[in-house]
């Protein structure tokens, strides 16, 4: 597998997806600016809301190996259009992904569209929100 070719980490992990519940695999692969790539897929649980979907399964993993910098992520799914991230993930994401960062939306029939992030999540609640309206 070509190290530059990020969905086609996305698509190996989608395999290893633990989906008893919805039975609905997502992989994720997210590339740092260093080059290196960090895969995830979602975990459920039988207490459903715990789960963890694909996208932050792989940037958790990055930011707990002190990875910050971030240049591109690959999601795919079996779907009929490319599998769109849900929202709690776009504003995981949008913390550590600059609004330029180009996001790789696919289906496993080949389908693929690229958004950014700006696109995913316009007008994102942001750090520098959160400083503005802090106390003290
Ligand atoms: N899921 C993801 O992994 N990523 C998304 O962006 C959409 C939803 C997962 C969560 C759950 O395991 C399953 O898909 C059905 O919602």
């Amino acid at each position: 597998m070509g190290q530059n070719n990020l969905l086609e980490h996305a698509k190996e992990i989608w395999h290893k997806a633990y989906v008893p519940y919805s039975k609905f695999r997502v992989g994720a692969a997210i590339r740092t600016k260093s080059g290196k790539i960090y895969q995830g897929c979602n975990i459920e649980n039988a207490a459903y809301p715990v789960t963890c979907c694909a996208e932050r399964v792989a940037i958790f993993k990055a930011i707990s190996e002190g990875e910050l910098e971030f240049d591109r992520l690959a999601v795919v799914a079996d779907t009929d259009r490319p599998v769109p991230p849900c929202g709690s993930c776009r504003q995981v994401l949008s913390e550590f992904c600059e609004p330029h960062m180009e996001v790789e939306i696919a289906n496993l029939k080949g389908d693929v569209k690229v958004m950014t992030m700006e696109q995913l999540l316009p007008f994102s609640f942001t750090p520098k929100d959160l400083e503005a309206g802090q106390e003290g």
